[in-house]
Formats: C-alpha cells, sequence, structure tokens
C-alpha cells in the first residue's frame, strides 16, 4: 500500500497531464468544463469534482492508455478454457491489461487519446455486463483488485483539476506538442521514461 499506491497515483497524473499537453483541443476542452462550473474567480474545490464529467473521462482514458501496473495478477477457481487453452482449477495467471486496455477489438483507434470514448454512448458503454463503462484492467478486477481506486481517482481528478485549472500548459523550447516524448519505461509498473517538462501560465484573476 505504502509502496504502490502514491508512485502510480503520480505517474497517472503524469500521463494525464503528458497527454493533455500533446492535445491541446482536449486540454481547452477541459479548461472549458471547469471554467463553466468553477468560474475563474476561485481555486478548485473537491466539492466541484462530482460536477466535472469530463475530467472523469480524462482520468479514465490515462489509465486505459497508461495503465501503472500493465499486468495484473489472478487466478482459476475452477478449470476452464481461456482461449483455447485448458488452464486447471489453481492455476495462477498472469493477465495483460496493458493489451486488453489497446486491443483493437474492443476499442476504436485504441492508441488515441479520447476521452470522449467514455461519454454516454460513446463507444466504452456496453462493454461491460454491469452496464458501467469501466471494461480497463487498469485496478485488476474481481478479490484482489486495487483497494486504493476510489482514493486514487479521486486524488488524480482532484490533482489534474487544480492544474489545468490555474495553468494554461505549453511544451518547453518551442517544442510541437505532438513532439512530445511518450516512451514508457518497462517493468513491474510502468511510467514516462523521460520526465515531464512543460511551461504552465496563469489563467486565474484570483491569486493563487
Ligand atoms: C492510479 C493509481 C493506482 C492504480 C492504477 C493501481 C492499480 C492496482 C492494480 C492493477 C493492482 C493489482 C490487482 C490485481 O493484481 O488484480 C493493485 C493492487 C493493490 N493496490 Fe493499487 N493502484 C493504484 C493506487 C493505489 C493506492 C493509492 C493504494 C493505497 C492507498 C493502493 C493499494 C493497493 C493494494 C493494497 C493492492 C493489493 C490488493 C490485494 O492484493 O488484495 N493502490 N493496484
Amino acid at each position: 500500500m505504502l509502496f504502490g499506491g502514491p508512485d502510480n497515483v503520480g505517474f497517472t497524473i503524469e500521463w494525464a497531464m503528458a497527454e493533455l499537453i500533446r492535445c491541446p483541443h482536449i486540454l481547452l476542452q477541459l479548461q472549458r468544463e471547469l471554467t463553466d462550473i468553477v468560474g475563474l474567480d476561485r481555486l478548485v474545490d473537491e466539492s466541484d469534482l462530482g460536477k466535472l464529467p469530463f475530467l472523469k473521462y480524462v482520468i479514465k482514458e490515462t489509465l486505459r492508455m497508461h495503465p501503472p501496473i500493465p499486468v495484473v495478477l489472478g487466478g482459476t477457481t475452477k478449470d476452464c478454457v481461456l482461449g483455447g487453452y485448458s488452464v486447471p482449477r489453481g492455476s495462477r495467471i498472469f493477465i495483460d491489461a496493458w493489451a486488453i486496455n489497446r486491443d483493437c477489438e474492443t476499442w476504436i483507434d485504441p492508441d488515441t487519446f479520447r476521452p470522449s470514448r467514455f461519454m454516454p454512448n460513446g463507444e466504452a458503454i456496453g462493454l461491460d455486463p454491469q452496464g458501467g463503462s469501466d471494461e480497463f484492467l487498469s485496478f485488476g478486477f474481481g478479490r484482489r483488485s486495487c483497494p486504493g481506486q476510489g482514493l486514487s481517482q479521486h486524488t488524480v481528478e482532484f490533482a489534474v483539476a487544480q492544474l489545468v485549472h490555474g495553468f494554461n500548459w505549453k511544451p518547453p523550447d518551442g517544442m510541437k506538442p505532438m513532439e512530445l516524448d511518450m516512451t514508457e519505461t518497462i517493468g513491474a509498473t510502468v511510467s514516462r521514461a523521460t520526465r515531464l517538462m512543460a511551461v504552465p501560465t496563469p489563467r486565474l484573476t484570483c491569486p493563487l
């Protein structure tokens, strides 16, 4: 809990900001939502989060494309057949969440950052038999899924909301947004290979 949790939350905030800076039209759409709901004369408050649906789609899309734990562990409670292979009861299985989150049979344009896929009537609806839209495995599933999911989503949403509401963001040194390096590390947890560098300019009328 102590070692895994904070890293994953930090990685997700950094990925979300990188994707937004790389896609200025989506950054603008999120800023518009924040301006409509919060205004420009005060900071975002935790109580605003429930009124910011597009922010939630941005974080879901970030977690879909960049699950900090790319391979999750599972087990079989009975004999079963998976992808044509017989798997006996009690087997330990490794599930490639990264690949499932980017499966082109499930997601349209899986390598494109498009938060609107999580909107009502978006392509992600109907993937989950429970009727939800969380058909990504970034928090695992079942009894051993991440107990920190609610806390993490809330923390990431709050941090990204404050960064995006408080500042306009550009890549450094005249770099074009699409030139931002999005290389991932390889390992049990996946983060950006290079730290995100970006230039903020204030956009609020109130003191920060
Ligand atoms: C964006 C942030 C986070 C992501 C993406 C994430 C993802 C995951 C994943 C994929 C698993 C493994 C599930 C499996 O193998 O089926 C896991 C397990 C776990 N996570 Fe998280 N996590 C995050 C943040 C946190 C935080 C903030 C905490 C605690 C405050 C936390 C506590 C745990 C614990 C205790 C487990 C082990 C659960 C078990 O084995 O029963 N995580 N997490």
